[in-house]
């Protein structure tokens, strides 16, 4: 693979916090808060009000791209994640993109089927996948950890009817007021399942040589895009992750191939997973794409956040050729993360990471900003001093 440098003059202007447009949208700054699950949905997947004013208090990213949420029963990971695939659901989401605008944000929604990562305790369906392997690990279940069990392989009408449900869920997102949504083919979820080898097994047109890999996720980007319009969609890839036990086997080869397919359909953008732009794929990567490129830093998974919040993680990407940047944990235990990083004040280190996927405020809504700190500390002295 050749290492093709970054022209400088890509990597010339850009700062953090400088504006930047996006499809239909112009965002203040460069700074975009990651897709993270929280499981505060309603157990039908219904989003609840908390998670509006979760995302309404990070309404200062340049855009909120919102947690996985699923177009379809089967498709459900874990308890209490939430779906578009209902009346129900698009109503409780239009009340979440409502305070955000009201906060004066933008957001998409990330689209997530779970493949062999889901449960029948948590659908109450035997989950699919390209091929019948399971996920080594036991699985998180409205009933505690369960073994996880072998998923069912799909037919290839059930693979059009998924590319299917996922247009539908993009249109439901757009009724529900998101600017768009990003197609979910990272992480080892179902899309990601079918680009690797361990867990695509299949011997018809979806599996076997990349061609026939990458066709899952073309078939469901190219959907989305006819249903509710290219500017509107962002595709998210791991190249290398090997999250939820996947093993890809041709890193090298899926990639250049998948990115190249996608640039032919035009989404608004592409978003890289732990980008490093030390790395030749990486630089490949950024080269091959036309468009957007969201480059999600890579931070220290399992450590403690850098005690610059991910500036310097984020600037040498910018550098790199990135447009915009994606921070998670950052944005998770920083409602002002934006304003913290311009000014460079410290950020919150996440405080319990027991409390990330369990319901209720705790750990969700009540990280203080500056001036909430400001104000303690104020009231701190005011007390001391009386
Ligand atoms: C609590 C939590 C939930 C996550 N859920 C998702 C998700 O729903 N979809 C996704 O693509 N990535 C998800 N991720 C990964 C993040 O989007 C991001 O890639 C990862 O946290 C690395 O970025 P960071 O070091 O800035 O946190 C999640 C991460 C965390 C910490």
């Amino acid at each position: 693979m050749t290492a093709n440098p970054i022209p400088a003059a890509t990597s010339a202007a850009r700062d953090l916090f400088e504006p930047a447009r996006l499809g239909p949208l112009d965002l203040p700054n460069r700074l975009v808060m990651a897709p993270m699950t929280r499981n505060r949905a309603a157990a039908d997947g219904t989003p609840l009000p908390i998670m509006g004013e979760y995302y309404a208090q990070r309404a200062g990213a340049g855009l909120i791209i919102a947690e996985a949420t699923t177009p379809s029963e089967v498709g459900a990971t874990y308890p209490n994640i939430p779906a578009i695939y209902r009346d129900a659901h698009v109503k409780g989401w239009r009340a979440v993109t409502e305070s955000v605008h009201a906060a004066g944000g933008r957001m998409f929604l990330q689209l997530q089927h779970g493949g062999r990562i889901g449960h029948p305790e948590t659908s109450g369906l035997q989950p699919v996948a390209p091929s019948p392997v399971p996920y080594p690990d036991p699985m998180h279940t409205p009933s505690g950890s369960r073994p996880s069990v072998v998923p069912r392989e799909m037919t290839v009408d059930e693979i059009r009817a998924t590319v299917e449900d996922f247009a539908n869920a993009a249109r439901n997102a757009i009724a529900a007021g998101f600017a768009g949504v990003e197609v979910h083919s990272a992480n080892g979820y179902l899309l990601h399942q079918f680009l690797g080898q361990d867990t695509n097994r299949r011997t018809d047109a979806y599996g076997g040589p990349v061609a026939n890999r990458i066709r899952f996720t073309v078939e469901v980007v190219r959907a989305v895009v006819d249903a509710i319009g290219a500017e509107r969609v962002g595709v998210r890839i791991a190249p290398g992750v090997t999250a939820n036990a996947m093993a890809e086997g041709d890193t090298e080869a899926i990639y250049p191939e998948l990115v190249a397919a996608l640039a032919e359909i035009g989404p608004a953008y592409l978003h890289v997973v732990f980008a490093d732009p030390d790395q030749a794929l990486f630089r490949e990567l950024r080269a091959a794409w036309p468009g957007t490129l969201i480059a999600n830093p890579v931070l220290g998974w399992g450590g403690p956040l850098p005690e610059d919040g991910g500036k310097a993680a984020a600037r040498r990407l910018l550098a790199a050729g990135a447009d915009l940047i994606a921070l998670g944990r950052p944005f998770l235990a920083n409602p002002d993360l934006v304003h913290r990083l311009r000014t460079g004040a410290p950020v919150n280190q996440v405080r319990d990471y027991g409390l990330m996927y369990t319901g209720g405020a705790e750990g969700y809504t009540d990280y203080p900003t500056l001036s909430d700190s400001d104000a303690a500390d104020r009231a701190g002295l005011t007390a001391a001093g009386a």
